[in-house]
């Protein structure tokens, strides 16, 4: 799938169908992780792949605001070393690149930070040092996927020049 397409047709889903994404598509989404480029190239991002249903019933169990993840056919945890330089940036770039590679198969996903980190922790054996970031939960999506986006237009975010200075048709000729 183009990139450009992958990110304009690509919305958050929490509700998926009981289908099998393949291993290779798995691996792939991984891949994808290993390959995202993190300040000074620590790589410290560390991923936990849960496929287990029980295990996925156990994720969801100790989340508050993705309780969706035990629909999930799969889904990854994401931890970085809060020691690092621009941890978080490593992490948002990384899940990205993670679901855009999904969604290039037609496998959705959604996020979610919210959860007892205490008990996601001990189920998951989350070493000490590593903060964890967010649950990314993939599967084919239950319903068709109609990727209106619910976002503000581009003038209210972005400017040309100077901040608060509108673009004019020669920005963009
Ligand atoms: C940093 C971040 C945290 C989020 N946390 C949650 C969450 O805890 N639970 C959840 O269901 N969705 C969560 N979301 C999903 C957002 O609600 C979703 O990306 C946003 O509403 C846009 O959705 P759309 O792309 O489908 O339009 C989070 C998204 C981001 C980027």
């Amino acid at each position: 799938m183009d990139t450009f397409k992958a990110i304009s047709t690509k919305l958050d889903v929490r509700e998926f169908k009981s289908q099998r994404v393949p291993g290779d598509i798995k691996r792939k989404v991984l891949e994808a992780a290993r390959l995202t480029g993190s300040a000074m190239n620590r790589q410290e991002w560390r991923f936990v792949l849960i496929q287990d249903r029980a295990d996925l019933k156990k994720l969801a169990a100790d989340s508050r605001t993705g309780k969706w993840v035990e629909g999930a056919d799969f889904a990854i945890i994401i931890l970085v070393d809060p020691k690092v330089f621009a941890h978080m940036i490593d992490a948002g770039r990384v899940l990205q690149d993670m679901e855009l590679a999904a969604w290039n198969f037609g496998v959705a996903s959604g996020i979610y930070m919210g959860v007892d980190e205490g008990a996601l922790r001990k189920d998951f054996a989350i070493p000490e040092a590593l903060m964890f970031t967010a649950v990314l939960g993939f599967g084919y999506p239950k319903r068709k996927i109609l990727g209106k986006k619910d976002r503000k237009p581009l003038e209210e975010i972005a400017f040309s020049e100077k901040f608060g200075q509108k673009f004019t048709a020669k920005d963009f000729s």
